[in-house]
């Protein structure tokens, strides 16, 4: 029988019991000091029946953060909040890994420590506004870090992977995706450094990598992913030759023997904003370990994919947002809940925790 999203899947010395996973999602309901609270961990148990978890974005440093609301993973309290989200997971039989998130020159001083400027690999601002707790306000022209500022960078993501262990997650993921920290520094429409940090594909890709070395020293290779948008020009990106860019940082990746390098496909707004599409192919010929893909995919789509061997997993956003049981809906070819992008970023319960369940018939 072929294989499809239903069929088991073993990363590491995970045993996934389908190939259907939850993509990060930025909610914006942590509580009081960004720290997770209760109503997290039962939105993330509603939907433990995925292959997978990958829990949304989440900053390893207060310069970290970019929006109002995200949960961290740099403090003592952080780190006991997430441990009522990973055991909630668990006992409902589930995997969860937690993505890693510095947004770089994508917050505001209102944001930041003290007010200051966000830092980025260049001081140049994005087109756009910030989304700050008085609503939006235009983004700055941020901070370019120094190179010796570029080791405690490094040591943000070490820590916020060790916290991530010690709040019982099941691995991690590096963002490495969406126009953030890391992926400002991999292209080069957002890094014009002339130190070891900029310039050649080498240079671009060195803190990706680095990052990815100090947090698979954390977790060992096998319970870290990278998450990569090699067509997005989402967060004010472009690249002259993205094709070579995401091409060398793959290839480099292999290095680490990760558990999966996860790829955010392209969309029709990358498109209309001048993005040139990396085809999933090229990347799949040069990587060596586990493919997850993302994008818009459905029932249909995945399986074709998966069948063809053209990628090993599938993650979902919006309809696992919309879906708690989303394996079962599918098994059943059930109707879906539609999503509703009114309630994505911030609120309560409404939107979501309340999606409802498929009654048994
Ligand atoms: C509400 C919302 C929040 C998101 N937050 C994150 C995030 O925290 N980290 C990330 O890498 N991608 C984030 N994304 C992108 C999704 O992970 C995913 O790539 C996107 O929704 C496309 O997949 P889909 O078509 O299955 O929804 C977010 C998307 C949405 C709609």
């Amino acid at each position: 029988m072929d294989i499809n999203l239903l069929s088991p899947y073993k990363l590491g010395n995970l045993e996934l019991p389908n190939r259907l996973v939850m993509a990060p999602l930025t909610r914006n309901r942590a509580g009081k000091g960004n720290v997770p609270r209760p109503l997290n961990a039962t939105y993330y148990a509603q939907r433990a029946s995925a292959g997978l978890i990958i829990a949304e974005a989440t900053q390893v440093s207060p310069q970290g953060q970019g929006y109002p609301s995200t949960p961290g993973i740099h403090s003592a309290e952080q780190v006991e909040g997430w441990k009522l989200v990973t055991d909630a997971v668990h006992q409902q039989g589930g995997r969860i890994f937690l993505q890693l998130w510095h947004v770089g020159r994508i917050s505001h001083p209102d944001l930041q420590p003290d007010g200051a400027l966000p830092v980025a690999p260049s001081a140049i601002a994005p087109k756009g506004e910030a989304s700050t707790y008085e609503g939006p306000k235009p983004f700055v022209t941020p901070r370019a870090l120094e190179t010796a500022e570029i080791p405690e960078i490094i040591e943000q993501y070490r820590q916020g992977a060790k916290n991530a262990l010690q709040a019982g997650f099941d691995g991690v993921e590096v963002h490495g995706a969406n126009g953030y920290l890391l992926d400002q520094f991999l292209r080069d429409g957002t890094n014009q450094r002339t130190d070891e940090y900029g310039g050649s594909l080498e240079n671009r890709a060195r803190l990706l990598l680095e990052v990815t070395e100090a947090v698979t020293e954390v977790w060992g290779a096998d319970r870290v992913g990278v998450r990569l948008s090699p067509s997005g020009t989402f967060n004010d990106m472009h690249d002259s030759d993205p094709l070579s860019t995401f091409s060398y940082a793959t290839q480099a990746l292999n290095r680490f023997g990760l558990a999966y390098l996860h790829i955010i496909e392209v969309n029709e707004s990358d498109l209309r904003h001048g993005g040139t599409e990396v085809p999933t192919s090229v990347l799949r010929d040069r990587f060596t370990g586990t493919l997850m893909v993302n994008g818009g995919y459905d029932w249909e789509r995945s399986n074709a994919v998966l069948a063809k061997g053209e990628a090993d997993l599938v993650s979902f956003g919006t309809l696992f947002l919309a879906n708690p049981d989303l394996p079962k809906r599918f098994a059943a070819n059930a109707p879906l809940n539609q999503p509703d992008p009114t309630t994505f970023y911030g609120g309560g319960e409404k939107g979501y925790t309340d999606y409802p369940f498929l009654q048994a018939s």
